[in-house]
């Protein structure tokens, strides 16, 4: 058997399935769950060779990559086409998609509609935003046989209500809500929660009150795994990153560079040379040769 590269150490080889994250805790001696988000062929294909677990087709394609202020434009469809796109790229990491606003807030039958369209688009499960309220809507998906992810704290779908992308669980009534919302939605059948802006005690307590994986962004180090966006830790973005992302590279600085220095060689002349030219056959250099401008 092939000895597994550096970059696969610490993920199994061979496809992730549910089964594997959902049984995955940090107190059980288990390796934290690593999960990055993914649009498209590229970033699926990158991240899947950095080795992570999962691949969130975030709803954050609203931000990243469509040019929207917030997550409340994407529609079923758009979602489809990049969960195509990221399950072209053939990872062996786990595909998971966002169900995005609206499209399990109208009915428990549309919810899991539109679960199966993500699922027929190349999801092996879905994510979605909300706690105790959501938990009919998690239980049919499940009875659908579609795993589904829960997604806490600070939920971007919420925006409005929340008044703005704000640190949530501040106080011990509102972080003893997100543990009892949590334990419902484990109830419901969610095999693994993600955890998005609350302090890490709260982030602790969730995870030591679950059987399933949570998994953190803004949630502090005690998660059972970390998530950050594609765009944040490859440094891709336009805007600032909050303050909870590390940034291992700075992609959009040396793409413009890239780029300046392409238009600075086609302006001097020195784009395309000799290498980067075709040059037909003799005959065709001898009729045509010498017609450059
Ligand atoms: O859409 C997304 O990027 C997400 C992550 C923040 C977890 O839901």
């Amino acid at each position: 058997m092939d000895s597994p590269t550096v970059r696969e150490q610490g993920r199994p080889r061979g496809p992730i399935t549910v089964p594997m994250i959902a049984t995955r805790k940090r107190r059980a001696g288990d390796l934290p769950v690593v999960m990055v988000t993914a649009y498209d062929e590229p970033s699926a294909r990158i991240a899947d060779g950095g080795g992570v677990d999962v691949l969130l087709v975030g709803d954050s394609v609203a931000n990243n990559v469509l040019g929207y202020e917030d997550t409340l434009r994407v529609t079923v469809d758009d979602m489809v086409r990049h969960v195509g796109a990221v399950s072209r790229a053939k990872p062996s990491a786990l595909v998971v998609a966002d169900l995005p606003w609206m499209s399990y807030h109208l009915s428990v039958d549309a919810a899991v509609a539109n679960a199966a369209r993500l699922v027929r688009a190349g999801a092996a499960a879905v994510k979605l935003e909300g706690g105790a309220e959501r938990v009919a809507v998690v239980e049919a998906i499940v009875r659908a046989q579609i795993p589904v992810m829960g997604h806490l704290g600070l939920t971007p779908q919420s925006v409005l209500t929340m008044g703005g992308y704000r640190v949530q669980a501040r106080d011990v009534d509102a972080a003893e809500e997100v543990v009892s919302s949590a334990r419902a939605l484990e109830q419901a059948g969610c095999f693994s929660l993600v955890l998005e802006g609350v302090p890490d005690v709260v982030g602790a307590r969730v995870t030591d009150a679950l059987g399933v994986p949570t998994i953190g962004i803004g949630a502090g180090p005690h998660c059972d795994g970390q998530v950050l966006v594609f765009h944040d830790l490859l440094g891709l973005g336009a805007a600032p990153v909050p303050k909870f992302v590390r940034q291992y590279a700075r992609l959009a600085e040396l793409a413009t560079e890239a780029v300046e220095t392409f238009a600075a060689d086609v302006r001097a002349g020195t784009f395309p040379g000799e290498s980067e030219s075709y040059h037909g056959s003799e005959e065709l250099q001898r009729v045509f040769g010498g017609a450059a401008v």
